[in-house]
Formats: structure tokens, sequence, C-alpha cells
């Protein structure tokens, strides 16, 4: 009998850890994997695995040896650093309860028929899907025609066709519709602060912002015309194991172009100004609107001499 209630016990205490597990927790806290893995935990692009359905007792297993350094992977080791146990058990409760990549696709057969003959505008004219992290968002589209008499605001600093002429002004040419249209949206909540954006995004619906977007999306970026330097090469490429710093290759690429379906941004073509200004802000907090702290985390770990070699190397980048 004894016995007998003490496996009721343990079972008891067994189903209490499982539903500890929030699948509407991990939900919310799921923004910055759906930058790789899809908001539906299908990834878009052949580089990332889908994880939708995936067994719940697999994925915290691999978020933790993603964490200790037992399965090493340089986009998700980052990802993982933060995590609790709670973190994990919640993500991988919401991960696991969402259709498989198969189910989801035989779900939306009909309807991609549907979309798929719809007649396709050439982008310069047409529409660009923006897809944003912010829970809140889903899936938006913006009209570049609309973003172009927008941006008239916009050129004075960032260049009619987004090549800012001025140091201090970034670049927007090129950029992924959905860096920009969260960027702006972060200047208006006041999740990033300056002062100057501020006032030009007070007035910005969400669909301006996704028109503008849309608009700069489309441009061409200036190539880099920098001069490029060992140290900062090595750290771009390679990121610096003793100092635990992520390789930017790993988000930006090897051109600096970013991956514009994740919203991680381009950083070709911005002035080493620019540049230096953000990596010290991320460093220093006062930018503070990256999910997870992803490039915070990275930043704190540079010293001025890093910034200023990387800024420097990113300049050359074409
Ligand atoms: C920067 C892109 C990126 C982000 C953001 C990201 N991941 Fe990943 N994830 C990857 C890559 C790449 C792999 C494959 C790693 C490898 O090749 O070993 C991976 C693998 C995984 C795996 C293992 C899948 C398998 O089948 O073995 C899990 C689980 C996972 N990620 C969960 C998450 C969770 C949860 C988050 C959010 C907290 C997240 N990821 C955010 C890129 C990303
Ligand atoms: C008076 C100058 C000025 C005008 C006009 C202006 N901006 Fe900006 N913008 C800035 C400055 C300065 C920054 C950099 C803020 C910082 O250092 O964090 C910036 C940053 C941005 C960023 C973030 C870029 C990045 O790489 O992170 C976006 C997006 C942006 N502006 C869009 C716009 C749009 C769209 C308009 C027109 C509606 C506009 N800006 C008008 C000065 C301006
Ligand atoms: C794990 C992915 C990841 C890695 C690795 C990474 N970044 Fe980033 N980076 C991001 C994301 C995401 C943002 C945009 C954050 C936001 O939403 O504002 C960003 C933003 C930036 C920006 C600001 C861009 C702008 O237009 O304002 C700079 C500069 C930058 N990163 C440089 C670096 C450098 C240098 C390294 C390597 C030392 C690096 N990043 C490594 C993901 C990454």
């Amino acid at each position: 009998m004894k016995k007998i209630i003490f496996s009721l016990f343990v079972a008891l205490s067994s189903v209490t850890t499982v539903q500890a597990a929030d699948a509407n927790a991990g939900k919310e806290k799921s923004g910055a994997c759906s930058a790789c893995h899809g908001p539906t935990g299908v990834s878009a692009s052949p580089m990332f695995p889908n994880i939708a359905g995936q067994n719940d007792a697999y994925i915290i297993k691999q978020l933790k040896d993603f964490k200790s350094g037992s399965r090493t992977d340089a986009m998700m080791a980052p990802m993982a650093a933060n995590l609790t146990d709670a973190d994990m058990a919640d993500l991988a409760a919401h991960f696991s309860s969402l259709p498989s990549a198969n189910e989801q696709a035989a779900a939306a057969g009909s309807s991609d028929e549907s979309t798929g003959s719809a007649p396709t505008t050439a982008p310069a004219a047409g529409n660009v899907e923006i897809v944003s992290s912010t829970p809140a968002a889903a899936i938006y589209a913006g009209n570049v025609a609309a973003g172009k008499n927008k941006a008239v605001a916009c050129a004075a600093c960032h260049g009619a066709d987004g090549n800012s002429l001025i140091a201090m002004y970034p670049s927007l040419a090129g950029q992924s519709a959905n860096y920009i249209a969260k960027q702006l949206a972060d200047f208006k909540s006041g999740n990033r602060k300056d002062p100057v954006m501020a006032g030009m995004v007070a007035a910005l619906t969400p669909e301006d912002m996704n028109d503008l977007a849309a608009y700069f999306a489309v441009q061409s970026t200036n190539a880099g015309t920098g001069e490029s330097n060992e140290t900062g090469h090595k750290l771009y490429l390679g990121g610096d194991a003793a100092k635990d710093v992520a390789a930017c290759v790993a988000c930006h690429g090897v051109a600096g172009k970013g991956m514009k379906q994740a919203g991680f941004p381009s950083i070709t073509g911005q002035s080493k100004d620019y540049l230096k200004k953000q990596l010290t802000s991320f460093r220093d907090g006062s930018r503070g609107n990256d999910n997870n702290g992803i490039m915070r985390n990275i930043a704190i770990k540079l010293s001025d001499a890093d910034i200023e070699a990387i800024a420097q190397y990113i300049t050359s980048l074409k």
C-alpha cells in the first residue's frame, strides 16, 4: 500500500512538472527563435531546422547542450546562453505543440495554390513581404510605390535612394525590410532611443512604416570603400573563442548583407562612425532593442580596440 501511494505520488508530481512547462509562455518567449526557425517553427531557409512538432524532451536536451557547449553552433550558442531551465521547458512545450512542417504544408496546400495564381508584380513597384518577430505583428505587406512618396521626409538625412552621404546617418538602401520596420516601431515605442528619429516616426502608422521599409529595402546598397584589416577580419569571421565572442559572420553573412527574412540587418555600406556608435551603444546598453540581448551579449565582450578594428573591417565589405 505504502508503495502504491508512493508511486502515485511520483506519478502526480511528474505530471505537475510536465504541466509547469507552459506552452503559452513558450510562445511569448519564442519571438527571437522565429527569426530563424519561422513563426510557426517551420523555417523559411534551408539553413535552419524545422522544430515544430519535435519531441519536447529532445528540444530541451538540444538547448541544454547548446548552452553547455557540448553541442556547438555559432548561432544557437548565444541564443541558448540566456535561457533558464524554465525557459527551455516553456519553449519546448510551445514548439512541440505546433503541427509539423508536413502537417502545416498539407493544411496550407489549397490556399497556396490560390496565391500562386495571383498576378506577380516586379519588386520595384510591388509589395515586399515583411515578417516581424514582434509577437503582435504577423505577416504584412509594404508597398514600394507608396513608400517612395513617404520617403521624401527622410531624404535630407538618409539620402533620396537610402544611401546616406553623412557619416552620422545610417544608410537604409538594401536593408532588410523586416529590420527597418522593426527599427521604426522601436523608435516610436521608445524601445530604441534617438531624439531625432523619435520625432520622425511620431506620426507614422504601421502601414507607413511597412511602406517605407519596402521602398528602402529594394534600393541598391553602395559597396563599402574602406580599408580592411587583419584583426577586424579575424574577429568578423571567427569571433574570439577566448572571450566567447560569437563570429559576426554567423548572422551578418560573409558580405555583411545580413539575413533579410530573419531581420538580421545588413551592415554593408554603413560609415565607420555609425558602426562604432551602434556597437558602443549595445555595449553600454543605451541601445537595448535587440531581442534577447542578442547584440548586447556580444558587444559587452568587445574592447575599444576590437570595436575600432571590426568597424573598420566592415567598411571594406562589398
Ligand atoms: C540565428 C539563427 C537562429 C536563431 C535566432 C535560433 N536558432 Fe535554433 N538553430 C539554428 C541553427 C543554425 C541550428 C542548427 C545547428 C546545427 O547545425 O547544429 C539550430 C538548431 C536548433 C535546435 C536543434 C534542432 C535539431 O533538430 O537538432 C533547436 C531545438 C533550436 N535550434 C531551438 C531554438 C530556439 C528555442 C530558439 C529561440 C530561443 C532558437 N533556436 C533560435 C539557428 C537559430
Ligand atoms: C534629421 C535627420 C533624420 C531624418 C530626417 C530621418 N532620420 Fe532616420 N535616423 C537619423 C539618425 C541620426 C539615425 C541613427 C540613430 C542612432 O544613432 O541610433 C537614424 C536611424 C534610422 C533608422 C535605423 C537604421 C539602422 O541601420 O538601424 C531607420 C530605419 C531610419 N532612421 C528611418 C528613417 C525614415 C523612414 C525616415 C523618414 C520618415 C527618417 N529616418 C528620417 C536621422 C534622421
Ligand atoms: C546571433 C546573431 C548575431 C551575431 C552573431 C552578431 N549580430 Fe550584430 N545584430 C544582430 C541583430 C539581430 C541585430 C539587430 C538588432 C535589432 O533588432 O535592433 C544586429 C545589429 C547589429 C548592428 C547595428 C546595425 C544597424 O544598422 O544599426 C551592428 C553594427 C552589428 N550588429 C554588428 C555586429 C558585429 C560587429 C558582430 C560580431 C562581433 C555581430 N554583429 C554579431 C545579430 C547578430
